[in-house]
């Protein structure tokens, strides 16, 4: 019966969509199903109200309001959902990207009974910000409040080369133009006051904007300036000037860079580090990033990558006969209290732990731990 009169619905719908058939169909049928349920869902809750001892309709256990990609039925092609560019990408991009939910047509063909549920159906709210059959508002793409699913695939080891390449050629303007991109982030590498060290700069600059503090505040108060921290790239612009239709991974294997991750996971605020105190933006500080950074050129994977920054790059200045002695002094206050801090590059989190072998080494001493001090 109620079959019967869904099949009556969608005739009904499917006729006045040759005539308004400048509507695409699955447009046009989406919205008389939207009306006709609408409609069903007024009249079920009155009758609801009638018979007011009835039990309420069972609710299922799963979440239509947040899309999974670990779901089985969900790992498909990525383009069989995610269009790009998408049609609106002008309004969010300088340059034909997928900055949009993925339409309605992706999803129907096996959700029609979660669309068509009720009057406000739970699952429109995992894109839209108001549920109706004619409000298309819709929250920004990657919502910033939920963990991330997919975690980024990129070979440093690999890129050596063609960055290089792309220095030697003076093609890193030509690539900023390229992507179409004027934002204030890769303008200011371009600033031939700028030097740009290994072209890391093309992912890596001085992080702008004002930083968050954790959520369980900053350690011994102490709060770092935004410059003493290098960004990390946030979308398409630091890839698609290469990656577009030819190199591997193109533009529409969004699998090649984004790899779902075991589960989603809310990322850093801050960087984690070992040296809080460091600021990248001292003068002394700059310097091609290789001197410090000295395994990045051959890492393979972001799996488990961290800055790897070994003490050595820093007695050079840090830990010099005639220069600063800032290890050596923290070591002989460690000497003389064994609950001594070391504040100078730390924050309390590490320097209140055993200074590593490394540490003692470069101050030509045997290691030791806390436990053997007075
Ligand atoms: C069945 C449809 C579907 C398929 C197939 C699909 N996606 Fe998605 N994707 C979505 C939807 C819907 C969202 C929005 C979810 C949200 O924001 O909560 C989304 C969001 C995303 C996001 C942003 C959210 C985040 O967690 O970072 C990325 C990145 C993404 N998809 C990448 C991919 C990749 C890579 C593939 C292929 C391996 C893929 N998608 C396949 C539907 C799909
Ligand atoms: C090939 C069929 C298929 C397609 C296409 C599909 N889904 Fe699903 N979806 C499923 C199945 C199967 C489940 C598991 C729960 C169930 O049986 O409803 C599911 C579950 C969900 C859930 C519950 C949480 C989760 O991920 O497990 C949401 C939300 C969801 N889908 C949204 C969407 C949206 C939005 C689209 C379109 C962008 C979409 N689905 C496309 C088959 C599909
Ligand atoms: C996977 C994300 C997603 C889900 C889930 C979703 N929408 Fe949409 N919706 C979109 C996108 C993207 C557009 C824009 C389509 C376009 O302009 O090509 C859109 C457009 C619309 C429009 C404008 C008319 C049209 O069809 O273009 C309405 C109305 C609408 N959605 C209502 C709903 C309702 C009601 C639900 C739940 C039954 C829903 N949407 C579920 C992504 C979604
Ligand atoms: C084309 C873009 C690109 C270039 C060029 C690039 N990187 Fe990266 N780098 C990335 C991405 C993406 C990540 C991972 C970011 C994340 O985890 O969110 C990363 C991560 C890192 C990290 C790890 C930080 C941490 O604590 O997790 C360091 C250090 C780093 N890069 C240094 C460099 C240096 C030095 C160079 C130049 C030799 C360089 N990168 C060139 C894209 C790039
Ligand atoms: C004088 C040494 C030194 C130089 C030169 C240097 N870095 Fe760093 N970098 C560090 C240290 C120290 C850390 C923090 C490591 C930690 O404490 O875990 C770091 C961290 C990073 C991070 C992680 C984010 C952050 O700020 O914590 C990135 C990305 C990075 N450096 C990129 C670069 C790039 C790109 C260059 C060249 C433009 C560069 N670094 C030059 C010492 C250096
Ligand atoms: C200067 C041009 C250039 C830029 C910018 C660039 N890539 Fe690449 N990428 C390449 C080239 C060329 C290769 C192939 C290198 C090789 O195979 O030795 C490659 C290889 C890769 C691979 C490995 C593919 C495979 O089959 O193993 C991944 C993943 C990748 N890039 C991701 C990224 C990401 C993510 C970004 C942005 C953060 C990026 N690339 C930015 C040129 C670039
Ligand atoms: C060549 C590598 C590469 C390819 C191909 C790629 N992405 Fe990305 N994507 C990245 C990197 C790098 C970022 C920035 C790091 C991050 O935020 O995770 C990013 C960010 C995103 C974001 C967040 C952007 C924002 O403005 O918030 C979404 C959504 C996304 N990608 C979806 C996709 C989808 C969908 C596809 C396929 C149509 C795709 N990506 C293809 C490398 C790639
Ligand atoms: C000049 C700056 C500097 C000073 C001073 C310094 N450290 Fe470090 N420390 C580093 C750097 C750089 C690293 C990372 C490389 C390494 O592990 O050697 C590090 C690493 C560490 C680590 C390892 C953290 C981890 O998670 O791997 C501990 C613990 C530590 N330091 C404790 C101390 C203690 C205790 C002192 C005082 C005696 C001290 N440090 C003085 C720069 C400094
Ligand atoms: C080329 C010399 C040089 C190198 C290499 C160097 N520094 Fe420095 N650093 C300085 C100078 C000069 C100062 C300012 C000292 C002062 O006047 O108090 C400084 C200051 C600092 C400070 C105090 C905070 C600030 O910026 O005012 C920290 C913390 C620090 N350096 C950490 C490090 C670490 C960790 C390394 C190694 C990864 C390192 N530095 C490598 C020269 C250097």
């Amino acid at each position: 019966m109620k079959n019967e009169k869904w099949k009556m619905m969608n005739g009904k719908c499917l006729k006045s969509q040759t005539i308004e058939w400048q509507l695409s169909f699955a447009k046009s049928l989406l919205l008389c199903l939207l009306l006709v349920s609408f409609v069903s869902a007024f009249a079920q809750t009155r009758k609801q109200r009638r018979r007011s001892t009835s039990p309420p309709p069972s609710t299922g256990t799963v979440d239509y309001a947040r899309f999974l990609h670990s779901t089985k039925k969900h790992q498909q092609a990525c383009n069989s959902c995610h269009k790009i560019p998408t049609s609106n990408w002008q309004k969010a991009s300088t340059f034909p990207d997928t900055t949009d939910y993925p339409d309605h047509d992706a999803c129907v063909r096996c959700h029609r009974s979660q669309f068509f549920k009720g009057a406000r159906p739970v699952i429109c709210t995992g894109c839209h910000t108001k549920v109706s059959p004619r409000d298309d508002a819709r929250f920004p793409f990657r919502k910033s409040d939920n963990p991330r699913q997919f975690a980024i695939e990129f070979p440093h080891d690999k890129h050596q080369d063609v960055i290089a390449l792309l220095k030697r050629q003076d093609a890193f303007r030509s690539a900023v133009v390229l992507a179409g991109n004027s934002r204030p982030l890769l303008a200011h590498q371009a600033d031939d006051k700028n030097k740009i060290y290994n072209n890391c700069a093309l992912c890596h600059t001085s992080r702008m904007g004002a930083l968050v503090p954790p959520s369980a505040g900053w350690i011994d108060n102490f709060v770092p300036t935004v410059a003493s921290f290098k960004s990390f790239p946030v979308d398409h612009a630091a890839c698609f000037n290469c990656h577009w239709k030819s190199q591997q991974p193109v533009n529409t294997n969004c699998g090649g860079c984004h790899k779902l991750a075991e589960k989603p996971v809310m990322p850093d605020e801050v960087p984690k580090r070992i040296s809080l105190k460091f600021r990248h933006d001292r003068e002394q500080h700059v310097a091609e990033c290789t001197t410090c950074h000295i395994n990045i050129t051959r890492a393979a994977t972001l799996r488990g990558l961290k800055a790897d920054v070994p003490i050595t790059a820093c007695t050079e200045c840090h830990n010099k006969d005639g220069l600063r002695q800032d290890v050596n002094r923290e070591l002989e206050a460690l000497d003389k209290n064994r609950d001594f801090s070391c504040v100078y590059c730390h924050t309390s989190n590490v320097g209140r732990l055993d200074p590593p072998p490394g540490h003692y080494l470069i101050a030509g001493r045997e290691p030791l731990k806390r436990k053997d001090l007075k």
